[in-house]
């Protein structure tokens, strides 16, 4: 069998699952088709029926909101059909595979499935299966894969800071169990970014070798010493235990970003936070609502990067179809 690619053979991106390994050109390319489709959403425009006759599938079996709702607006946006399976109510709680899912999902001709899992390796698994025509994109895998977020992320910061080679990017919380932290990272590396900092509780970190190239602190202070961009992630409540963090508050006094602390920062330092937050955990509210934080405008651009994604594979398809 051969090795599993993203790549159809005739080169083209087929299937999104990971930024890794992808090429610079093809990031920028999409960040630029992103911006395109910001413009024409704020002038109120025709987006175009780049997915007319296509149909995506959301399939979420955890929880979401940002995601799961702009991948469909993104579908529907371009034309494209749309299809909400909600796993924890599908079939699938019956005992059927996630394969005789997808093939019956198939059989309805779905061209795209857009998956988010709990499980490693499931979107691979899915992509290995799907007829040849369809393409398959993570909406979030575990703690390693969270592409589109990844290149969210990528687009706010250049929208801010108009590229990457210069920028300190700090990145602050549970990194070890975060495919936003990893994803990020990815597509910040790619692009060329600087330095990349990680910053959290030591039982919070990646392994050692994991995220080559970033510098780790465990002190919140240092590491956010100079930043022009201060990514904070969620702390999950079920891993307070694990991280030999008692409470929300001790937490918080730790590693909460105040506005105080911000002041570390560069004084143009933007704030991002993939959502959703705990506020008064890992961020104040004040620090959340502030004039620093792009928080929403992360959520805009997600709709635009879900938007890019699924033309550039929809445009594939069609070529090879021709
Ligand atoms: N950032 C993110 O993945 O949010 P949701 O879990 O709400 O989709």
């Amino acid at each position: 069998m051969e090795p599993f690619s993203q790549f159809a053979a005739d080169g083209r991106l087929r299937h999104l699952i990971t930024l890794e390994g992808l090429e610079p050109e093809l990031l920028r390319e999409l960040l630029a088709r992103a911006e395109h489709f910001l413009r024409v959403m704020e002038q109120g425009g025709d987006h175009g029926p780049e997915l007319a006759g296509l149909t995506v599938a959301n399939m979420f079996s955890e929880p979401s909101t940002r995601t799961r709702a702009s991948f469909e607006l993104a579908a529907l946006r371009l034309g494209a059909d749309v299809i909400n399976l909600d796993v924890m109510l599908s079939s699938r709680v019956k005992g059927e595979s996630i394969l005789d899912t997808i093939y019956t999902l198939q059989a309805m001709k779905v061209d795209f499935f857009i998956i988010r899992d709990a499980q490693p390796g499931v979107t691979q698994y899915v992509a290995e299966h799907v007829d040849p025509t369809v393409s398959v994109v993570s909406g979030g895998e575990s703690s390693l894969t969270h592409p589109t977020q990844g290149l969210l992320d990528a687009l706010t910061i250049l929208q801010y800071k108009g590229g990457f080679r210069d920028l300190v990017v700090s990145i602050v919380g549970d990194i070890r169990h975060s495919r936003v932290a990893r994803s990020a990272w990815q597509a910040l590396s790619i692009l060329g970014t600087g330095e990349v900092r990680l910053v959290g509780p030591a039982e919070l970190m990646p392994e050692e070798g994991d995220f080559p190239g970033a510098s780790r602190h465990e002190e919140l202070d240092s590491g956010l010493d100079h930043a022009d961009v201060v990514m904070m992630l969620r702390i999950q409540n079920e891993r307070m235990e694990q991280a030999r963090v008692p409470d929300a508050d001790r937490y918080f006094d730790r590693y909460g970003l105040t506005a105080e602390r911000l002041r570390r920062a560069r004084p143009e330092a933007i704030v991002m936070h993939p959502g959703p937050m705990n506020r008064g955990v890992e961020i104040a509210s004040d620090v959340a609502d502030g004039p620093q934080s792009v928080i929403r405008r992360q959520v805009t651009n997600g709709v635009a990067v879900r938007m890019a994604v699924l033309a550039h594979l929809a445009a594939r398809a069609r070529e090879r179809a021709a």
